[in-house]
């Protein structure tokens, strides 16, 4: 079904943040705090489609007290980032991807799909109109978050006959505080993150509030993140609260566990894919914390990573759980990490040649 897509209204923010303040907020941005002058809304109507689009200043919404969001989560959201490329142009990298997973998550999540053209328009003009934000700080760059909510006021459970599309866009530096050379995790015992048959492939708010317990619980024992185990077997480590993992062996091998009950990260697959083009023996394949754990002790795992949009690629220093934590390699970043990062940024950045056709200029 091809759905036309509207035209946006373009309404610039009359009292946009000054010069001064604004060089201010982007010394030290942080991540997620500072937020641009604009944003992209669009509205869905059962019978008409999606219409009213919109280029505005950033603002409250008024929602009912009845908003079925607010009662049954019926939320999807995006993450990707645009940079300032060296010759002062901005990029974005595989925003495409994110336009097929937004609708991956809407079909899970029973929402109407929103046409991708549709989708890179507002990520595109709100970059264009608030292209300033761009911090300049070493890894800075403007994270967009595209997020689509149930609006029809009505408390029956069935899907919304009322949505709204927005784009928020936040400058952003790195995400973890502190700029260690590598975060610790901890292993949930208690709580799970995904079922088979449930949304752990989907990206909805809802995955994120069921995470909370457990990081914080990470949070209490000292450590950066949560690593979650599958939820029927307790065994098999499935990836962190908000970045896919990969594991690196003395054979220079390296394993990533398997899609499914994981969110499919726009990272982790642009790794395999420069990892295998460079000649590296890569698999996905289920890896159990009991193998971690002795893998870790006899020196065969040599590294290990996170990885995603907010958190580039990580490396994993030291894994905590209720029986002892265990260190990985030195505890610090590892040269294949690094290697694997400093070749994924460049690309990214439009520092290397664009060798997979990721690099989209806005
Ligand atoms: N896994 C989870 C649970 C996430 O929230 C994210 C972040 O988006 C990722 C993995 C990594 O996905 P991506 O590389 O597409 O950002
Ligand atoms: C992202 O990387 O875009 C995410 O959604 C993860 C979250 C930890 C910010």
């Amino acid at each position: 079904l091809a759905l036309a897509t509207p035209p946006f209204a373009i309404l610039p923010n009359a009292t946009p943040v000054s010069v001064a303040d604004r060089g201010l907020m982007l010394e030290n941005p942080g991540f997620g705090r500072v937020f641009t002058d604009h944003m992209a809304i669009v509205r869905y109507s059962a019978g008409k489609g999606w219409h009213d689009a919109r280029l505005t200043a950033r603002a409250p919404l008024q929602i009912d007290p009845a908003c079925s969001v607010l009662h049954y989560a019926q939320e999807i959201f995006e993450g990707m980032k645009a940079y300032r490329a060296a010759d002062g142009s901005v990029v974005l990298f595989r925003p495409e991807a994110n336009a097929a997973r937004f609708n991956d998550s809407a079909r899970r999540m029973a929402m109407p799909e929103l046409p991708e053209g549709l989708f890179l328009e507002a990520v595109e003009q709100l970059i264009r109109i608030d292209r300033d934000w761009i911090p300049a700080v070493e890894g800075g760059s403007l994270y967009l978050r595209p997020f689509m909510f149930a609006n029809e006021v009505f408390l029956g459970v069935k899907p919304s006959s009322e949505y709204l599309f927005l784009v928020i866009a936040s400058s952003v530096g790195a995400y973890f505080k502190g700029g260690r050379e590598a975060v610790s995790l901890w292993v949930s015992e208690h709580y799970t993150r995904a079922a088979p048959g449930g949304t752990g492939a989907a990206k909805c708010g809802g995955n994120y509030a069921a995470s909370l317990a457990a990081q914080a619980e990470a949070i209490e024992h000292g450590c950066d993140q949560v690593v979650f185990l599958d939820a029927a077997e307790r065994k098999w480590v499935e990836e962190l609260g908000g970045m896919n993992i990969f594991f690196v062996f003395d054979d220079g091998s390296i394993i990533t566990p398997p899609l499914g009950t994981i969110l499919p990260g726009i990272t982790r697959d642009s790794i395999m894919t420069i990892a295998r083009a460079d000649g590296i023996e890569l698999r996905e394949e289920a890896y159990s914390i009991d193998q971690w754990k002795a893998d870790a002790a006899s020196g065969k795992l040599r590294e290990a990573f996170a990885c995603g949009t907010a958190a580039v690629v990580t490396p994993i220093g030291e894994v905590h759980s209720t029986d002892g934590r265990f260190t990985i390699g030195a505890g610090g970043a590892g040269q294949v990490t690094s290697r694997i990062k400093q070749s994924l940024v460049a690309i990214q950045r439009g520092e290397a040649p664009d060798r997979f056709g990721w690099v989209r200029p806005v």
